[in-house]
């Protein structure tokens, strides 16, 4: 089987991939692969195989079952991205009845008023100029996240450095110390609200959390979920401020047609958004319990997959005319939050947090535009998540 070497494409690969996923699904729906950061893995670019693929029960979650594989291990032993049923059924029940569209609707009021905040120290800076990235898209969903949890304001600068670390491509030793100490740093987070500050936060309710049979989260369980929410529920919303309004300003007619008609546009431009340029490229990892065959291609037992939702928002057969962004079209069924059991449970939260982040922000800019080039952008590296490190904005 020949090895496609990603590797080669350089730069251009990770600054904008869709020509080479084009290439690739025109070829066939998956391909042997050597990812950019090292490693052979194959690659599922087509809509339906991806989709059929993220709900395979032949496809598990659990890398501790394949040896010593690496690649996307978060650290505490147990969370439900990293597992297959029954354990995932069981941490994603406990977990799931905050995560309902109505709980999320009650945090809407706090949403607006956290975004109007940011936007009101952002539009008073001198210049009229500033980072997209540092004023908003990054502290709205941090701030949301940490408060939905109960971690105080003191910590959340620290989190984000030992965040970034923890998802960025490449265990190398400074990814494995951002791990620990976030690790450690979250046992004794947990410690303290168990023994002395029970709060009316997330963590305090998933200390307490107990099913009907009576069953409990261990403490690895809960660092796990703890650590999983932190860094699930903010190093992608980010990029879907951040893509969202990049591509945005670039399509002006685009961009006028909703400010012509937010009530009627946003929840649609916002899905496109996710569509065109979601923040997660790819899906986390699987492995084939069992060979696999995805078109003509048989993935071997043990062999680690990928799933390209990048490429499959952009898949002429699901989304006709793919590589148009049109707020007006119809974009459902993209699989930027996922599909089969593990869809995002965040998915209500991200959504709400994006469409009021885009409306606010250009409802109180007018002239809102971008200050940068695209060539001067520098793009998060590694192909889990996709968008970029500051986006220079002027109004
Ligand atoms: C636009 C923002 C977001 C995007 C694009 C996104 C995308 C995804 C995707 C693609 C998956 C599935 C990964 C896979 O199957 O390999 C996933 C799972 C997950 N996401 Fe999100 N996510 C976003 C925001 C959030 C937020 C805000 C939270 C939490 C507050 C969150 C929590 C989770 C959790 C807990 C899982 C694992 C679910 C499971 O394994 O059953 N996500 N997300």
């Amino acid at each position: 089987m020949k090895v496609i070497d990603l590797g080669e494409y350089g730069e251009e690969f990770t600054a904008d991939p869709h020509p080479v996923y084009t290439k690739l699904r025109a070829e066939g729906p998956a391909h042997l692969v050597r990812i950019p950061e090292g490693g052979e893995v194959w690659l599922i670019v087509g809509h339906e195989e991806g989709r059929a693929a993220l709900a395979d029960p032949r496809l598990s979650k659990d890398w501790r079952s394949n040896g010593d594989w690496e690649y996307g291990a978060l650290p505490a032993s147990a969370n439900m991205l990293e597992t297959d049923p029954p354990q995932h059924t069981r941490l994603r029940k406990l977990v799931a009845r905050e995560f309902t569209p109505r709980r999320i609707d009650e945090l809407r009021p706090r949403v607006q008023e956290i975004t109007d905040g940011l936007l009101d120290t952002m539009l008073a800076a001198p210049g009229r100029t500033a980072d997209l990235v540092d004023s908003l898209a990054f502290p709205l969903p941090m701030t949301v996240i940490c408060e939905l949890l109960g971690v105080s304001d003191l910590d959340q600068e620290a989190f984000r450095v030992l965040s970034n670390a923890a998802v960025a491509p490449a265990a190398d030793d400074g990814k494995n110390t951002a791990v620990r100490e976030m690790g450690e740093y979250l046992i004794e987070l947990i410690e303290d609200k168990r023994s002395s500050r029970p709060g009316d936060d997330l963590l305090s309710a998933l200390i307490r959390a107990r099913d009907e049979d009576g069953d409990q989260l261990s403490p690895d369980e809960l660092i796990g979920m703890a650590f999983l929410l932190l860094v699930a529920g903010h190093e992608t919303t980010v990029n879907l401020i951040s893509n969202g309004i990049r591509v945005l300003l670039g399509h002006p007619g685009q961009l006028a047609a909703l400010r012509a008609d937010f009530d009627g546009l946003i929840d649609n431009a916002v899905e496109e958004m996710l569509r065109y340029e979601g923040p997660v490229e790819t899906a986390t990892y699987r492995f084939a319990k069992e060979p696999l065959l995805v078109g003509e291609v048989l993935i071997p037992a043990g062999a680690p997959v990928l799933v390209s939702l990048a490429s499959a928002g952009r898949d002429p057969h699901r989304h006709p005319d793919p590589d148009r962004f049109d707020i007006l079209r119809a974009p459902q069924g993209h699989l930027a939050f996922g599909h089969g059991i593990h869809f995002c449970l965040g998915a209500p939260l991200a959504r709400m947090e994006g469409r009021i982040a885009v409306r606010t922000l250009l409802e109180r800019a007018p002239g809102l535009q971008l200050a940068a080039e695209a060539g001067e952008l520098e793009w998060l590296p590694g192909m889990l998540i996709r968008g970029v490190r500051h986006l220079p904005v002027r109004w």
